[in-house]
């Protein structure tokens, strides 16, 4: 799909992108070519095509079923795909293990989010990763770099590093989560519904956080059932349907309305452009 554009007057957008290989965008940081998923006979994804930029939001949207976990686990190492090609930073790879994911420097967070209640948000941050000084644990440094990261993502609202992340709010557990994704100088973050769980207010602060993300030019991927977030923090969009990427392209081109069509008939009349 092609998204037409004015071609004439100034214009600062960037131009056409030059292909790194066959019909991948370079100016991607990740580029999906046909992906597909079976399980058994389950067809999970259906020859999926996706770019997503740096410093963008991608909001990845579709109703259940549709896939959109499958696809996120398939660029985050945890399923192997069927068939088709992953590309990062124009080259082609293969991400078999998480381990493999991150060392790309790609970071998920998942919707149970994985933090361990009785382990306070320094040890949390650094569970699996600690830092070490002659054998010993650099609890000095850990607490620093923790300290760091959340003033760098203005996560203002824990009261001490050392407070038990049991004892946090969803929306503040959300933050340590993304904080722990991004300290391993993530180039992109996926986040499988961030703020279902949530209230207002701290629905309004994870999407703070996720805008603030991309404007340090970390790409985002974003799962979320809720429209009225994605169209508030999405800078592009992409529907999946029945395991098929239906659409995807600028925020612009979509409203509520065409989203819903999307979401619910794989179609719709109402895309603009
Ligand atoms: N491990 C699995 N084994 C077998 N089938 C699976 C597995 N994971 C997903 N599926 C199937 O693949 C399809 C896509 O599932 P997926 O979890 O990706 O959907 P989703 O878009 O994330 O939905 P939701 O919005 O409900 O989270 C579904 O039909 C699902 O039943
Ligand atoms: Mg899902």
């Amino acid at each position: 799909m092609t998204t037409p554009g004015p071609t004439n007057g100034p214009s600062t957008r960037p131009g056409p992108a030059t292909a790194a290989g066959p019909g991948v965008d370079s100016s991607s940081l990740l580029s999906l070519r046909g992906i597909s998923k079976h399980f058994g006979a389950v067809e999970a994804l259906k020859h999926v095509d996706l770019d997503v930029p740096a410093g963008q939001v991608t909001a990845l949207i579709g109703d259940n079923g549709a896939g959109k976990s499958t696809l996120i686990k398939a660029i985050a190492g945890i399923y192997e795909p069927s068939g088709g090609e992953i590309f990062w930073e124009g080259r082609k790879v293969s991400i078999h293990t998480p381990r493999a994911a991150e060392e790309l420097g790609i970071a998920t967070v998942y919707q149970d989010l994985a933090l361990c209640d009785n382990l306070d948000i320094v040890e949390n941050m650094f569970l699996g990763h600690e830092k070490t000084r002659t054998g010993v644990l650099d609890e000095i440094a850990m607490e620093l770099r923790t300290k760091e990261v959340l003033a760098d993502l203005s996560v203002s609202t824990v009261s001490s590093v050392r407070q038990l992340v049991g004892s946090l709010s969803g929306g503040q557990r959300q933050a340590i989560a993304v904080a722990r994704a991004v300290m391993h100088e993530s180039k992109l973050v996926i986040m499988d519904e961030p703020t279902a769980a949530l209230g207002v207010s701290q629905t309004a602060q994870v999407l703070d956080l996720i805008k603030r993300l991309a404007a340090r030019g970390i790409a985002v991927i974003v799962i979320s059932h809720n429209l009225t977030d994605v169209f508030a923090v999405a800078d592009r969009i992409a529907v999946m349907y029945l395991g098929n990427l239906v659409s995807s392209g600028p925020v612009v081109n979509y409203d509520p309305a065409s989203a819903v069509d999307l979401i619910t008939t794989g179609e719709s009349s109402r895309t603009a452009a």
